[in-house]
């Protein structure tokens, strides 16, 4: 895509991980200057060598074109980059504290960084998934650190809330065709700063919501923890058309047909994960607290999602002969990441699964395409790590499909048959065909049907 701005941008996008390079990547594509900024000098040396930190479709090439072209660099040094900037872009993490709150450190560290070197006028861009109120924090900080307006016919600055929606595995397509791009902002010089910055999108029709910046941070929380729900909505109604003995996927497909509900996020599955629903949803909670708001529709989805993780190992304990049965079992894990086209594994249903089968006394042999590393780091030799699927599967007495991997939907039956000690399959993601699954002699519980 080569839509260049009327005035290409020098943009610095603070912290590098899967919004920070994608956006990078992105905005340099689109022909502004872009240096990418990150703490961590591993990420720093290795984006600048091309070679991308994590894994996501399609972000190798555009890394490479951009650093080719000279408008994409990374550096550790947030100073230089900030002085250099006319925008800068905070991509940095908001994990969850543990109150439950978004831990807000390391926006707050990059905000006293602009402020120690706003030595022009700059429009501070929040990428970053941020509670409703840290825009206007951010402001009155910056004004408060550094003695300038952000009003008036001159101003040293101004904010921008622009909340990130991409998806992770198809988090490049959707820098390039969001479904709509979300500006919250107070000064005209940072909406003709953001017309700019996105005039590639702009010109392909994605429609802007230009917003205050209070609703533009509720957008985000809203349309999250909206999607938690309906995913956790889904999942429940799985279990309930499993006890009656119906079908929750005619279930989903005839809900999907109602233009007023629409098929998107009704896939039951074992409970939703990931770096932003489960974190999200508990800052949701605490930011109703603060304002006195009971979230109560949101705080039962979480409970509900933590006990829905839990139903995985409990049907294939069921199908195992009950409490205990798994003791001295061989349970390969196929998928670790918390959804396929990743290797994140942050709040993975995975981590829950493969926690509880070890307590279970099982012992897990786990595959996935791209996740092994960074399931390592969390469980270590606790678990026995392969490259390939029938490896994992090799001598085990049950199978847990956990991530709806492309290549474990059409697993070879008849070769797992014979590698397997046991006939055990319990797919969390429905991915297999029950009927050609129990054909080939096995035990097969999906999740809804
Ligand atoms: N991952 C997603 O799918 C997604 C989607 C939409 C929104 N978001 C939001 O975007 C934000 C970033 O998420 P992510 O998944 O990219 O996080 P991440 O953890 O992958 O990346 C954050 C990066 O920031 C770096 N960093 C931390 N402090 C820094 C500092 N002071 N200066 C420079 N770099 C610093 C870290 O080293 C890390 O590389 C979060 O608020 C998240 O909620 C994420």
């Amino acid at each position: 895509m080569h839509y260049f701005p009327i005035m290409a941008k020098n943009i610095a996008v603070i912290g590098t991980g899967y919004v920070g390079l994608v956006s990078s990547v992105g905005l340099s594509d689109f022909g502004n200057y872009v240096t990418g900024v990150d703490v961590n000098e591993s990420i720093v040396e290795s984006l600048n060598r091309g070679v991308p930190t994590i894994y996501e479709l399609g972000v190798d090439d555009y890394l490479k074109r951009n650093l080719e072209s000279g408008r994409l660099k990374f550096t550790t040094d947030i100073d230089r980059a900030i002085q250099a900037a006319d925008i800068v872009f905070l991509a940095v993490g908001t994990p969850q504290s543990k109150s439950g709150e978004a831990d807000l450190s390391q926006v707050e560290s990059v905000v006293q960084s602009i402020a120690a070197n706003l030595n022009g006028f700059k429009v501070v861009v929040c990428k970053s998934t941020v509670p409703v109120g840290t825009n206007r924090w951010v402001k009155q900080r910056l004004i408060e650190l550094t003695g300038n307006s952000a009003d008036g016919p001159d101003p040293a600055f101004a904010v921008v809330s622009n909340p990130e929606f991409l998806r992770e595995g198809k988090a490049v397509q959707d820098f390039f065709h969001p479904d709509r791009l979300v500006l919250g902002y107070e000064h005209d010089k940072a909406r003709e700063y953001m017309e700019d910055v996105y005039r590639a999108l702009n010109l392909i029709h994605v429609p802007m919501v230009w917003c205050g910046l209070e609703t533009a941070e509720l957008i985000k929380y809203a349309s999250n923890a909206f999607l938690a729900t309906k995913i956790t909505f889904i999942n429940q109604m799985a279990t309930l058309a499993e006890a009656a003995g119906a079908d929750i996927h005619t279930i989903a497909h005839s809900m999907g047909m109602d233009g007023r509900i629409s098929p998107k996020f009704l896939h039951p599955g074992p409970g939703y994960g990931g770096s932003c629903f489960p974190k999200d949803t508990h800052a949701l909670v605490s930011t109703g607290e603060a304002y006195g708001v009971d979230m109560s529709l949101v705080r039962e989805v979480i409970t509900a999602n933590e006990e829905l993780k839990l139903l995985v190992v409990d049907r294939l304990l069921k199908m195992a002969g009950g409490e205990g049965s798994l003791k001295g079992k061989v349970v390969a894990v196929l998928g670790l990441a918390f959804k396929a086209e990743t290797d994140d594994i942050r709040e993975s249903p995975s981590i829950t699964i493969v926690r509880r089968l070890l307590d279970e006394g099982a012992t897990v042999q786990a595959h996935d395409p791209e996740a092994i590393e960074n399931f390592k780091a969390l469980f270590g030799d606790e678990v026995r790590y392969f490259a390939h699927e029938f490896e994992a599967i090799d001598g085990a007495d049950a199978v847990v499909i956990a991530t709806e991997w492309n290549e474990y939907r059409n697993l070879d039956l008849k070769r797992a048959k014979t590698v397997m000690r046991g006939r055990l399959i319990m797919d969390a993601r429905n991915v297999l065909e029950p009927e050609k699954a129990r054909e080939f002699g096995f035990e097969y519980k999906g999740v809804g049907r």
